[in-house]
Formats: structure tokens, sequence, C-alpha cells
């Protein structure tokens, strides 16, 4: 790893907590919680993690999640990751978490907000990596379960600043959700969605004029369309761009192919994320290193990277 990419202060925008679940704490969770697992060893999971779509992904990556239960194993997922963050200089961080993954196997909302907040909060006190925590809603779920979602968050409503669109996009388009979004704004918070990842450009324009979100999570086919193009440059709508995921989700074929830096120079406000980490190779630095090293990103770009994750903050 390259000592320049871990110094740079940077903010990570873009991070499933569930995709942070490294396959070791998955097997010591499953232990900890008597589940058997289809996957003899940590090797043989790893080894699964190979997918043709994001479909593929989610499928595994909701099985995987089934081993958190308790508090403390929320807890223990949160804090491993802030350690990484520790390790790689990301000072703030606004992580999602998909609370009806959970919910809907019979853990309490309360069980699992608990648990990661609790370990947010020490990371502020004992690592000082600030946050912002952003509830995310399923939706390949319907929209009266988003509601019913929101409707179990919000006597927490002060625990978490946004919320957010994740799972399956293809055929499940924002406008799904306007009106639990329209119900979320009315009590204050802040909108991100997933838009534009394996979805069209329509996906964004909704995603910003119906869900009206302050950020766009992946974004990358923006650049099929030229009018879209100019008004995310024109108002300096963030993207929160996962290079490793895309390339293992197969969004591009290889890294050469990818168009975060074509975006940057033209004046997009792109952030670099991890997205699952520990399903797709890296962390935040991992993903600037194959930047660097698969499209010649220079330190001078990395530096207005950087620059943009603290930028694009919402909190
Ligand atoms: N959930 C976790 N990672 C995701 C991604 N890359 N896209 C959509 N939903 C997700
Ligand atoms: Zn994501």
């Amino acid at each position: 790893m390259y000592d320049w990419l871990n110094a740079l202060p940077k903010a990570e925008l873009h991070l499933h907590l569930e995709g942070s679940l490294e396959p070791e704490l998955l097997f010591a969770l499953a232990e900890r919680n008597k589940i058997a697992l289809p996957w003899p060893d940590v090797g043989a999971l790893r080894g699964a993690y190979a997918f043709n779509n994001l479909q593929e992904f989610l499928d595994l990556y909701y099985r995987g999640a089934d081993v958190l239960r308790s508090e403390q194993d929320f807890y223990d997922l949160t804090w491993a990751y802030l350690l990484k963050c520790q390790a790689q200089n990301v000072i703030h961080t606004e992580p999602f978490f998909d609370p009806q993954t959970h919910t809907e196997r019979g853990i309490p909302f309360e069980v699992v907000l608990r648990g990661i907040k609790q370990a947010l909060v020490d990371g502020e006190k004992q690592l000082g990596i600030s946050h912002a925590l952003i509830l995310s809603f399923l939706r390949h779920l319907s929209e009266e379960q988003a509601f019913d979602t929101l409707q179990q968050a919000l006597p927490f409503r002060d625990a978490f600043v946004a919320v957010g669109l994740d799972s399956s996009e293809l055929g499940h388009p924002p406008s799904k959700f306007q009106r639990v979004f329209a119900k979320a704004r009315s009590e204050g918070l802040l909108c991100v969605a997933h838009a534009g990842e394996e979805g069209p450009p329509e996906y964004i324009w909704q995603a910003l004029d119906l869900l009206k979100v302050q950020r766009i999570d992946h974004g990358v086919r923006a650049i099929e369309d030229e009018r879209l193009m100019q008004r995310i440059i024109d108002e300096q709508i963030p993207l929160t761009v996962c290079p490793l995921s895309n390339i293992k989700l197969r969004v591009f074929a290889d890294m050469r192919q990818h168009n975060i830096l074509e975006m940057l120079e033209r004046g997009v406000k792109v952030t670099v994320n991890s997205d699952d980490p520990a399903y797709f190779g890296g962390y935040v630095s991992e993903n600037f290193a194959a930047l660097h090293e698969g499209l010649g990103m220079t330190q001078e770009q990395a530096g207005r990277l950087a620059q943009n994750s603290l930028e694009a903050r919402l909190a």
C-alpha cells in the first residue's frame, strides 16, 4: 500500500456497514451465535466472492448478514470498520445501515441501531473519527415496508442524519419511494440514493427531481446523458463512486475503462469510496491505489478526490 495515499486526510461517504463484514469476523459471529454456515472455512467463503452483477453479490451479502444477531455483533462489526478508517486516515465517515436486512429476520430495530451507534460514538471519542449515519431503505421491498421502517426509526431520529436507497436497482426506480422520502424530508432528514450503478441515467434524474437527494451514490452512468452531466457539474452534485465495486460487479470491464478521472477532469465532484470492502477487495486506500495503478491517477488528482470527499459531507 502507498503511504502517500494513507496519509491523505479523507472522508468515506459510501460504505455499507454490512458490507464491511470480513470473512474472519463472519465465522467468529457464526460460532458465537451457533449458526451453521454453508462454507467449510474462511478460504471457501472468500472463494465465493466472484460476481457477474449486483444481484449475485447481494444474494451473498444478505446471506452473510444473517450472522449479525445481537447488539454486541453490530458493535463489533462497526468497530472493526472504524479501526480500518483509523489505519487509512479516514477522519470522517457516513456509513449506511440497512435495517430491513435485520428486522425482516426478526432482529429488533433498536438492537441494530444501538450496537452501531455506540461503536460510532466510541469511535469519535477514542479514535477521533467523526460520523453521520445514513438509514438506507431496500428498494426491492415495497413502499409500505419502507414507510414501516421509517416509522420504527423516528423514535431514534437523532441517531442518523439522512435516508438512502440501496439494493437491486434495475426495476426499482427512485419514483417508487417518492412519498417515503418526502416524509423523511418533512422530519428534517437529508436524502441520498444509489442511482446509475446498473440503472439508467433516468434513475439519476428521478433521484434528483423526485427524491431531492444531496448526493448520488455511484452515478457513473450519468456520463451517458450530456444534459445530466451538465446539471451535475453546474450544481456540483457529489457522486460517491466506488471503483473496486464497479469492477467486481462488472459495471466496467476493467479499471482502465473506469470513468472517474474523466468525470473529475470535467469538473464533476466525484469522491472515492469502498462500498462493501470485505467483498470487493479493499477499503478506501485500496480504491485509491487501484486508480493509481489502473488509471494512472496522479498525486494531484488524489488530493482533489480526497478534498472533494471532505467538501461533500452531509455533516
Ligand atoms: N448494497 C450494498 N452494496 C450495494 C451496492 N453496491 N449497490 C446497491 N445496493 C447495495
Ligand atoms: Zn453501495
